[in-house]
């Protein structure tokens, strides 16, 4: 009996982060959304951990005016390096940091067209590969002692192939704010897709499983972007594209096992601050005695 074949491997990752951040002016009019740190790292930064660890070596930032910082932050410091050195400081904060020569690429979304276009802007550097794509402002932090979302996503993809995304349930009254699947028959973490649709009404909406910002998707999706015409909000929606190769390959919803924090929303954005420094070793102790003492 002949093996089955094993779905090529996901080595790419885009990162839409062309978004103006507005519900968080005045912090973001200079320093990008991405940039804002929880607690001692940027956001950007859990996201492209997430990837490295899911396996993904090239991170494709699709940025804008006034985001190149996102890139510089991937980049090497020579003179901060320098002076660490010369003070006999530790340079190990750094090597998050750190990237293989050429596997961070920027390219630029000049005009704000919707989710489905800034990923189209990526089209030649993804070429003709599957893909991961992250939503940084979905903040996901694994078990402790578990694994992270693309990992755990990856897995899945080895066993099914094809397209797959992130859901969580969240109560009916939040569906439109989220693309939202109907899902099929499940089987554990897996359910299949049998439909996607973007911020419908309550009313409309197939289920209360959203797309939670990390998805692998086959590259033919470009080229279902390409003719996407404009949807929900006037925006050329991945949502959209995504539904349209439902049913010409395998879809599946995978739901993460781990915690996720919304922090495109400023109460999200304080809660996963919270929550990740009462988890670090080196703090949680302190932030605990420290909450405790403000609610009292
Ligand atoms: C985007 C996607 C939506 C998804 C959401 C997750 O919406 O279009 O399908 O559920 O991210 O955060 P946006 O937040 O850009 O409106």
């Amino acid at each position: 009996m002949s093996e089955p074949v094993r779905p090529r491997p996901i080595k790419k990752a885009v990162f839409p982060v062309a978004g103006l951040g507005t519900r968080f002016l005045p912090a973001t009019k200079v320093v990008p959304k991405e940039l804002l740190p929880v607690v001692d790292r940027p956001l950007i930064q859990y996201a492209v951990d997430e990837a490295r660890e899911a396996g993904i070596e090239q991170m494709i930032f699709v940025t804008g005016r006034g985001k190149t910082g996102i890139v510089e932050h991937f980049d090497i410091a020579f003179e901060l390096e320098q002076t660490l050195s010369e003070r006999g400081k530790d340079l190990s904060v750094l090597d998050c940091t750190r990237a293989t020569p050429g596997d961070v690429i920027a390219v630029r979304q000049q005009v704000p067209l919707g989710l489905g276009h800034a990923i189209w802007c990526a089209r030649a550097i993804v070429g003709d590969e599957p893909f991961a794509i992250f939503l940084p402002d979905e903040l996901m932090v694994a078990r402790e002692g578990g694994t992270g979302c693309m990992k755990q996503m990856v897995e899945a993809y080895r066993e099914v192939g094809g397209n797959l995304i992130s859901v969580l349930e969240v109560p009916m009254a939040q569906v439109s704010s989220y693309g939202v699947i109907d899902p099929g028959a499940a089987n554990g973490a897996l359910t299949e897709v049998r439909g996607l649709v973007e911020k419908p009404t309550q009313a409309d909406a197939p289920s209360n499983k959203i797309v939670s910002g990390r998805y692998i998707l086959q590259p033919e999706v470009m080229r279902v972007l390409e003719n996407q015409g404009k949807g929900a909000g006037g925006e050329i929606q991945l949502t959209d594209a995504m539904a349209k190769m439902i049913g010409t390959q395998p879809f599946h919803a995978v739901t993460f096992d781990g915690a996720r924090y919304d922090c495109g929303s400023k109460i999200g954005f304080v809660e996963a601050t919270l929550a990740i420094a009462l988890a670090r070793p080196d703090m949680g102790a302190e932030v605990r005695k420290l909450a405790e003492r403000l609610l009292a």
